[in-house]
């Protein structure tokens, strides 16, 4: 009773100052940033922004007001980039300046600026650089990554073969999968699939993956003073939240009772070695509030993004069965049935290979990428940008640029392909967005996506438990990610 005492007046409130507001001009909110949609004082333009499908929202905008604008969401400006050429202009060809983390309110209750994904200036770069050296001694991009990813494979193919002749839900195997290729780089032990912690564990990312890409997660990040008090599942993403930092924390005591300094085995205990080499430096950024956080990133990075690319690929998969079935003709001629596909296949498997891209470009896993924020004044496309701007680069535009792709809303290997049938890659393919910022477990996401994708087809043959033309591959939820409808796989040896 006494929270709707509060949040009713609130909303009246609001709703009032969107009144007085609606006749306001549309440049007078926007001072000297890029031009945009008129907006209201407080709600800025959420009110033309279909919640739930920002992307969409965006690239019309971008119809009406050219690739550089700016909306308002809530009460904060944030310039958008739209189409291949703007954010090429900007994340390219300015990356220093463009290479700032934007905030977002969802996060900051959890990281405080920690970690490197939402961490900026020096901590960022030093903790971003000491992850890929650290990776890369700990599999990234040399043999031994490929060692742990093949061995999760077969641990996969085991799983889906027990599944023969019954439709399953592939998420969760997936999920343990993919997750275990990332625990053993950080934790140093993958987990077995019936695990419940490990189990717990996946839900809770599975859980706040979803919040974060509900409306109350997008509300959260424009009024985070309001929806602390109002009732709703984003309160529950921060006991998410939370309970992830127990079991992170647990893994750091335990590695911290087991290491021998100076020999590490995995991520955290390179970690912890860095931690005792600058422990008299009252400036170090090797904390242990850090560790909880640079892990959390590989963890929660690592999984939920490479995890929902192989779910979401194996449904349009379905939906197109003449692709599958041309993947799995070039498989045989070139790899043949009795070895597993390496990554020194790809570059023999150029119908693959481009049908792999098709895969992350049409469903743009990260439609919005995530905020930049600018690093120092500049400009852009003729228009001043302060330090300090909100910047959106919204990915999923340059994938379905119309000058990059043909028919970018289709699905359509040959995007990749040149007249002879050679793989041809595309500088707008930006799924892990390009620039200073670009996702550091880039390299590590396609090795995975290929040895999973190419050890599944080459075992098995997908039936479609409907008609592939009843396949709708619309995302069930759109916002900072976009996530599948759940579908069942039924599977049968080949
Ligand atoms: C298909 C899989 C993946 C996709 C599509 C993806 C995409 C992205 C994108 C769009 C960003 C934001 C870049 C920017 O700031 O503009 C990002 C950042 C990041 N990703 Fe990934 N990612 C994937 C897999 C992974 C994996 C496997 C890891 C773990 C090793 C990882 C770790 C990170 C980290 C730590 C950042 C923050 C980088 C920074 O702020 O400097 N990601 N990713």
């Amino acid at each position: 009773m006494m929270l709707i005492g509060i949040t009713v007046p609130l909303l009246l409130l609001l709703l009032a100052l969107a009144r007085w507001g609606w006749g306001a001009q549309g440049a007078q909110t926007q001072e000297a940033l890029p031009p945009g949609p008129t907006a209201l004082p407080l709600l800025g333009n959420l009110l033309q922004l279909e919640s739930g499908r920002l992307d969409r929202a965006l690239m019309e905008l971008s119809g009406r007001w050219g690739p550089v604008f700016t909306v308002r969401l809530g009460p904060r400006p944030a310039v958008v980039l739209c189409g291949y050429s703007a954010l090429r202009d900007a994340l390219v060809l300015q990356a220093d300046a463009f290479s700032g983390r934007g905030t977002m309110a969802v996060i900051e209750r959890f990281t405080r600026g920690n970690g490197i994904a939402f961490s900026n200036g020096r901590r960022w770069r030093t903790l971003r650089n000491f992850a890929l050296r650290a990776l890369k001694e700990f599999g990234m991009g040399t043999r031994t990554i490929e060692e742990r990813i093949l061995e999760e494979a077969a641990c996969l193919l085991g799983e889906f073969q027990a599944t023969i002749g019954t439709p399953f839900d592939p998420r969760r195997l997936l999920d343990n999968a993919v997750s275990n290729v990332i625990c053993s780089v950080a934790f140093g032990n993958r987990y077995d699939y019936e695990d419940p912690e490990f189990l717990r564990l996946l839900d809770l990312f599975h859980d706040n993956c979803r919040i974060m890409s509900s409306r109350w997660s997008e509300m959260y990040n424009i009024f985070p003073s309001l929806l602390d008090w109002l009732p709703g599942p984003h309160h529950r993403m921060f006991q998410n939240f939370a309970e992830l930092r127990v079991f992170i924390s647990g893994q750091i005591q335990r590695h911290q009772q087991m290491r021998q300094p100076g020999e590490p085995r995995d991520f955290i205990d390179c970690f912890l070695d860095q931690m005792d080499k600058e422990q008299e430096d009252p400036e170090s950024h090797f904390q242990e509030e850090t560790l909880v956080m640079t892990t959390h990133n590989l963890f929660f990075g690592g999984t939920e993004t490479t995890s929902t690319t192989l779910r979401y690929g194996l449904l349009i998969l379905l939906k197109y069965p003449e692709v599958a079935a041309k993947v799995q003709a070039e498989l045989d001629a070139v790899v043949g049935r009795m070895h597993t596909p390496r990554l020194e296949d790809r570059e023999r498997l150029p119908y693959t290979n481009a049908v792999l891209h098709e895969i992350q470009r049409f469903i743009s896993v990260l439609p919005l990428g995530l905020p930049r924020a600018l690093t120092r004044d500049t400009h852009l496309r003729g228009y001043f940008l302060p330090k300090g701007t909100f910047v959106i680069p919204l990915l999923v535009s340059s994938h379905r640029d119309p000058i990059q792709f043909k028919d970018p809303d289709c699905f359509n290997p040959t995007n990749f392909l040149d007249d002879k049938g050679n793989f041809q890659s595309n500088d707008a393919f930006m799924p892990f967005a390009p620039g200073k910022r670009m996702c550091l477990g880039a390299s590590l996401a396609l090795s995975e996506i290929f040895l999973f994708f190419t050890a599944i087809l080459q075992r098995f043959c997908l039936l479609p438990v409907e008609s592939p033309t009843n396949i709708d591959l619309t995302p069930q939820y759109t916002g900072l990610g976009n996530i599948p409808p759940a579908f069942q796989l039924h599977l049968v040896a080949r």
